[in-house]
């Protein structure tokens, strides 16, 4: 069983929330408004969940909230460590804040999440951005009230990276984005050490929230009228192992599938080594689990496999893929692929593209191979060059947008439900909404219709979305 963070240590936390709220209320009443506070986040879904944390403890100590960095008082920045890109566009913009921050000295500026628990970065940012006054890590992102609060009273830059802890924090308080549809992580951390991959280094090691707590929160999300539940992990498959209970995610999901007034169940991730019979017949079974799998392939060279220490053949693969689509006919498949692992060859890479012609995937996720400072792979020599490496990601994209375009054409004069989200960025008439195989559907609709659950024949495909007409 996992830690918990105890009631203690979480009343301490309550207790800084209320310093900073009587503070903030000080500050309003003087200046005729709240402060205001800026969250950005780069990463995954459970980096967003994170931020949905941090802004729901900045709600509750009197923070509201703007989108604009010139006139934030507060700026947070949850990062991602994942590949290197997503760093530097932090690095980037702690350098915009810097002269923001010469205008307006008594600006906070923090950084947290999964880049600032690698000890080297932290180092960085206080070597090059003395600017910024707060660093905390993922382990400690319950602890955000009191090291704000020190932040904004000691003159010095407030840092707690450490990792030693891997404890569950239950109830913090939280802001979600959306009304409809919410992200509920169930375990965090990551056991599995692929040899590309920073986030066991990062997030620590597996824990699972026990079922009970999952499940008031989703009672509670109901309650409040949510009605789609995404339950989050880096590798859900295994969740459970570590409670002292014999509960597994394929009776995690039956449980959350019986709860009276949830429509519809996503999860992700899932790591094919771990997925079990158990789990494809709950998928199956369960009549509000989208029946769509993100199942993470990586790459179709089994010696690529061994070297990623993925822990699975591409025939182990291949026959799991078989056995869900005999299972479950109308599933729609998911994958991650990483292009340009060091030792990949040409024909290392005909092998993912193989994997993609017999899989037929609705959609990927391509990535290229990006080095990450302490991990295994980081060691590793390349056998393609840069360019090589681009034009196999060329490649990639080209043969999977066929596939996806192909896909995609299958539904059209199928009725989708489509849970909208919100009219289309170029145009007010048209609605937006995803359907239970999280393919993007736009129609034309009223805005009245956000946040309901809406019967679409399907009239057109694209190769990333669908086009569809109000069903009578
Ligand atoms: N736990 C999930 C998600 C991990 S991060 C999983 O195992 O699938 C999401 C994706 O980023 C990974 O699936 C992988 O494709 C990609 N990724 C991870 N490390 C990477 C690296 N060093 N370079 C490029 N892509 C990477
Ligand atoms: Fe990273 Fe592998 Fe864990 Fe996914 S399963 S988070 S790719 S180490
Ligand atoms: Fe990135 Fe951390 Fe998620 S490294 S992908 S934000 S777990």
């Amino acid at each position: 069983m996992a830690k918990l963070i105890t009631k203690e240590q979480m009343a301490e936390q309550e207790s800084y929330i209320m310093k900073l709220k009587e503070e903030n209320m000080r500050y309003a009443a003087q200046n005729g408004h709240a402060k205001l506070a800026l969250t950005e986040t780069y990463g995954c879904q459970q980096n967003e969940n994170d931020t949905e944390r941090i802004r729901g403890m900045l709600r509750q100590a009197g923070f509201d909230f703007t989108d604009d960095s010139n006139k934030a008082d507060v700026v947070i920045y949850n990062t991602c460590a994942v590949r290197e890109n997503a760093e530097q566009k932090v690095f980037g913009r702690l350098g915009i804040l810097k002269h923001i921050k010469e205008e307006r000295k008594d600006m906070v500026i923090g950084v947290c999440g999964c880049m600032v628990q690698q000890e080297h970065i932290t180092e960085k940012i206080k070597k090059v951005h003395e600017h910024v006054d707060l660093v905390f890590g993922t382990h400690a992102l319950y602890k955000m009230p009191e090291l704000l609060y020190r932040a904004i009273h000691e003159k010095k830059t407030v840092v707690d990276i450490d990792s030693s802890d891997g404890a569950i924090a239950e109830d913090i308080p939280i802001m979600r984005d959306d009304d409809k549809k919410a992200w509920v992580s169930v375990m965090y951390g990551c056991n599995n050490f692929c040899s590309y991959c920073i986030v066991p280094y990062v997030r620590g090691r597996e824990r699972s929230r026990t079922p009970e707590a999952v499940i008031a929160e989703v009672k509670e999300l109901v309650a409040r009228g949510c009605s789609e539940i995404a339950l989050l992990g880096q590798n859900v498959n295994s969740y459970g192992k570590d409670l002292d209970t014999d509960v597994d995610f394929a009776d995690l999901i039956r449980m959350v599938n019986d709860i009276e007034g949830v429509e519809r169940i996503r999860f992700m991730t899932s790591h094919p080594k771990d997925l079990s019979d158990k789990l494809i017949d709950a998928i199956a079974e369960c009549d509000k689990v989208c029946k769509q799998l993100h199942l993470p392939v990586q790459a179709g060279s089994n010696k690529i496999l061994k070297e990623m220490n993925r822990k699975y053949t591409k025939e182990d693969y291949l026959a799991k893929i078989e056995k869900v689509k005999k299972r479950i006919p109308n599933i729609s498949l998911s994958t991650d692929i990483i292009v340009g692992f060091p030792t990949e060859t040409k024909e290392d890479f005909e092998e993912t593209l193989d994997v993609l012609r017999k899989v037929e995937y609705d959609n990927i996720f391509s990535f290229i191979y990006s080095r990450r400072e302490g991990t295994p792979a980081a060691k590793l020599d390349f056998v393609l060059t840069d360019e090589e490496i681009h034009e196999n990601f060329n490649k990639l994209l080209e043969v999977q947008n066929e596939i996806s375009k192909r896909k995609n054409e299958a539904y059209v004069g199928r009725v989708e439900k489509v849970l909208v989200d919100g009219v289309s960025k170029n145009d007010e008439t048209t609605l937006s909404g995803r359907c239970d195989s999280s393919k993007i559907v736009n129609f034309k609709g009223d805005k009245s219709l956000i946040g309901k659950y809406i019967d679409v024949r399907i009239t057109e495909a694209h190769t990333w979305s669908l086009n569809g007409e109000i069903a009578e």
